[in-house]
């Protein structure tokens, strides 16, 4: 069964003796709860660099007031199990005292500037804070040489990259497909909330965003494109947060100008709050 670690210090132990003997170490951080989605991201870093190290800490600094800090699950026999499985060598267990010696409230704090505005940082203010205060402290804790992130996060990718470059962490950033299920939604930890009827449902998302992709590739306006879509999720039963397209940094393309997009759509289907995107060529 992979080894678990806890302390700080039978971290640096273990990544050290790797690294002298010039084993290229990788990281996938991770909330636990894990499912096929986590384990993907495990196995993409495990075909690049020699050992894995699979973190699992549920972050209470990229919770909200309202959000499901208390409620998220904390599933650890699973998660190591799975992990172990997938290939990870080491599992990384902070407390939230070890992560955090002055207190989550005290923490020094990173912020990214730019990309944390608009879409999910509008939605849930502080929220990328949360994530790059405690990815960047991730990647003190473990030095690895490589991190892999899920592309259904688009945006706390954009923020990791922009956090990765102007902090010059020594670290490959790679991109990890979406994982999905046999009807299109894709996986998360979040799905398990919603209800039998709401289940079928929520694949509408990306059936949503798909026709986004065709409506733009027709030459329909993005402003179109973007109601259209809204709509379409209002109609389904969704409570939209946004469904737009942008450029692959998240910016605005202007009307007529070419080059990659991204769709991206949050929207709620009962108490559950679900997001995905698709990338795509006009
Ligand atoms: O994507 C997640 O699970 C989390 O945001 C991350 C990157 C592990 C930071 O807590």
């Amino acid at each position: 069964m992979i080894e678990t670690v806890t302390g700080l210090a039978d971290l640096r132990a273990r990544v050290d003796a790797w690294k002298r003997t010039g084993l290229r170490v990788g990281l996938v951080p991770t909330m636990g709860n894990l499912h096929a989605g986590h384990h993907s991201l495990v196995e993409l870093a495990r075909g690049r660099v020699d050992r894995v190290v699979a973190s699992v800490f549920v972050n209470p600094t990229q919770f909200g007031p309202h959000e499901d800090f208390a409620r998220y699950p904390r599933t650890p026999e699973a998660d190591a199990a799975g992990l172990d499985a997938a290939g990870a060598d080491l599992l990384w267990l902070p407390s939230v005292e070890t992560m955090y010696p002055y207190g989550p409230e005290a923490t020094v704090q990173v912020r990214v500037p730019v990309v944390t505005g608009m879409l999910e940082g509008a939605h849930r203010p502080g929220h990328f804070d949360g994530v790059a205060t405690v990815v960047a402290r991730l990647f003190n804790q473990v030095q690895p040489d490589l991190a892999v992130f899920g592309r259904k996060d688009y945006q706390q990718l954009a923020v990791i990259r922009y956090l990765v470059r102007d902090l010059a962490f020594p670290v490959e950033l790679v991109a990890a497909p979406i994982l999905r299920e046999a009807d299109g939604l894709a996986m998360s930890s979040r799905n398990q909330y919603l209800s039998a009827s709401e289940r079928p449902v929520a694949a509408g998302i990306q059936r949503c965003l798909q026709a986004m992709r065709e409506s733009m590739r027709a030459g329909v306006p993005r402003d179109q494109v973007e109601a259209d879509a809204a709509k379409r999720l209002a109609d389904e039963g969704f409570e939209v947060d946004y469904a737009v397209v942008r450029r692959p940094d998240l910016t605005e393309p202007g009307a007529g100008e070419g080059g990659p997009r991204v769709a991206l759509v949050a929207a709620k289907l009962g108490r559950t709050r679900l997001i995905d995107n698709l990338e795509f060529e006009p």
